[in-house]
């Protein structure tokens, strides 16, 4: 369709330090590289679905510094519309610290600045720009009474929403699941949102089926290397991901996100299981190199990768 898909959500100022090990508290570790990169999971989707070829829309809020202008600036390079996108001049443009050790893992201190001030009144003003999605997404990293005005606005318009619920944190809200259509999270996030600890497969599976009970018509969990889990009324589908050997992980859920929404938008007639699949060969490209967005692969290169598209 030539509608966009619209993202109310974060963009953040990636600083990556590359180090063996990550440090203990009190103690000083050498990076043996820096890198600065776009970021912010918002974003992150946006530029993903873009790289694809989907027409993206982000509504955001950035500080009027040299990081929003350059996080603006590279929104644009990579296609997404950013005529949305608000400077503040009361708060700064985010920023995430981030630790990368050698196993390509990470640790993140994300400081939300101008994220935060992303309200419901600004999500009420551009009601029209929601309503004419082809999907919303939201994430975690922009207030939750915004998240809920825009799904609410999506949700009367008919339009549909796709929820990453990260970062997760215990207790976050449910609230939002009612206009939620289609619930991405991970582990973590299950957990927070299931209020339980889990951890066999059969337990994600029965919690998908608890969370299918406030509101969305499909959960996707996503279990790191045991898979995808994709749950609807009627069954629940296993979904098997690449084992690659991971540089950065840092964006990967993000690069799945963007992937996976772009994907259900572009052939609503296949399964988002399938569409799954496709969408975590996508992010195991990602973790093969440095950095979040600039580490996304482009429609090209994926099918250079044999990826059927
Ligand atoms: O999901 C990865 C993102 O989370 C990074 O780009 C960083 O900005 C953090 O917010
Ligand atoms: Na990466």
């Amino acid at each position: 369709s030539s509608k966009p898909l619209v993202i109310v959500g974060s963009i953040v100022q990636d600083c990556v330090s590359y180090t063996d090990r990550f440090p203990k508290p009190g103690e000083s570790v050498r990076g043996n590289d820096f890198k600065m990169g776009s970021g912010g999971k918002g974003a992150n989707q946006g530029v993903q679905a873009a790289k694809l070829g989907a027409l993206v829309t982000m509504i955001g809020r950035v500080g009027n510094d040299m990081f929003g202008d350059a996080n603006i600036s590279n929104l644009k390079k990579a296609g997404v519309n950013v005529e949305f996108i608000e400077k503040s001049e009361t708060a700064p443009t985010s920023v995430a610290c981030i630790t990368v050790d050698n196993k390509g893992e990470n640790s993140i201190v994300v400081t939300l600045g101008a994220n935060l001030e992303l309200n419901v009144e600004r999500v009420k003003e551009l009601e029209d720009v929601i309503a004419g999605a082809a999907m919303v997404m939201c994430q975690f990293e922009v207030n939750e009474e915004t998240n809920y005005a825009a799904f609410e606005i999506a949700h009367s318009h008919n339009v549909t929403t796709f929820y990453n619920a990260a970062p997760g944190k215990p207790g976050m809200d449910k609230e939002i699941l009612k206009f939620t259509d289609i619930l991405c999270t991970n582990e973590n996030e299950t957990e927070f949102l299931i209020g339980r600890q889990l951890s066999s497969i059969e337990d994600f599976k029965e919690a998908s089926r608890e969370l299918l009970q406030y509101g969305p018509k499909t959960i996707v969990c996503t279990l790191g290397a045991k898979g995808v889990l994709v749950t609807d009324k009627e069954s629940i589908e296993h979904v098997e991901v690449p084992r690659v050997k991971a540089i950065d992980t840092t964006g990967a859920g993000d690069s799945f996100c963007g992937s996976l929404t772009y994907l259900i938008t572009k052939y609503p007639n296949k399964s988002i299981a399938e569409l799954s699949r496709i969408a975590s060969k996508i992010a195991s490209m990602s973790v093969q190199k440095h950095g979040t967005q600039s580490s996304y692969p482009s429609i090209a290169e994926v099918r250079d990768n044999e990826i059927e598209l």
